[in-house]
């Protein structure tokens, strides 16, 4: 049976139906104080637990989760769509923890095995006690493209710059090329300009996540006339005034995928995460 967390319900009916499984209707609720409550109304051989952590009530809604289906199924398996806290994968200070491994470590406990869709750094499995594997599902991206004139596949930094080769193959045609990127704070970036003409051309911006959208809008202030310009993302987070940045930077059309559901989340990452199962 699939568990959704409350976040991810679209995401775990369409990985319902992708594997033929069982969707459980998980109940959520608030104690008085605040406290979350979660019942899981079914039994099974196997719960698939598939919860983002898009915050830190759905950090303890998980734990909950996996807590309830060890009582009800003889494997857990833990999808984490989204994995919150991934990106703090080191000290950036000294005396600062390693969120992503706190994280992984209070996960681990409650499962069998974890999944998790595109993390920042695909180390970041390293740090469950679990079985741990990454599922990519990058090349999803390309279908909400329209037609493209001249394509060109640019990531804002070298780390992103093969989720924009695997848009490019999954699309079928064009160049890629990346952008320099040093973070200045955690709400500013500077981007250096790629080599690539692209002027008259339509450009396709592909990261892991768009989180407050400064990378994103920083990389497309360095386009030169551009024909369009379309964003795509794994983790469309698009925190505060992220969606709004994009649109007055020009952007034609934003689109990610369902681990984090949003407006903007036009394709799945369900079959993706079904060849893992
Ligand atoms: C960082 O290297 C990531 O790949 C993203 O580029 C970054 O986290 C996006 O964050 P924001 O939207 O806040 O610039």
């Amino acid at each position: 049976m699939i568990l959704p967390g409350s976040a991810s319900q679209d995401l775990a009916a369409a990985l319902a139906a992708e594997l033929d499984e069982p969707l459980a209707a998980v109940e959520y609720d608030r104690f008085a104080d605040g406290e979350q409550i979660v019942r899981v109304p079914e039994s099974a051989d196997r719960a698939v637990v598939v919860a983002s952590t898009v915050s830190d009530a759905a950090h303890v809604q998980l734990l909950q989760l996996q807590d309830a289906a060890r009582q009800q199924a003889d494997e857990v398996v833990t999808v984490l769509p989204y994995m919150g806290y991934a990106r703090q994968d080191e000290p950036f200070e000294e005396g600062q923890p390693v969120s992503a491994r706190a994280m992984a470590k209070a996960i681990s406990t409650g499962t069998d095995r974890v999944l998790t869709v595109n993390p920042h750094e695909d180390a970041v499995c390293d740090f469950f006690d679990a079985p741990c594997e990454s599922v990519d599902a990058a090349g999803r991206l390309a279908e909400p493209l329209p037609d493209l004139t001249r394509p060109l596949f640019l990531s804002p930094d070298a780390g992103a710059i093969d989720l924009a080769e695997t848009v490019r193959d999954a699309y079928g045609a064009g160049e890629t090329d990346y952008f320099e990127k040093h973070r200045v704070s955690d709400t500013e970036v500077e981007i250096q300009p790629s080599d690539a003409d692209t002027t008259g051309r339509d450009v396709v911006l592909v990261d892991d996540i768009i989180a407050t959208g400064s990378t994103m809008s920083s990389a497309i202030a360095q386009l030169s006339g551009p024909s369009h310009i379309f964003v795509t993302c794994i983790h469309p987070m698009l925190a505060a005034s992220a969606r709004t940045k994009l649109a007055n930077a020009g952007v034609d059309a934003v689109y990610g995928t369902d681990t984090i559901e949003r407006a903007v989340s036009a394709v799945s990452a369900a079959p993706a995460i079904a060849e893992h199962l």
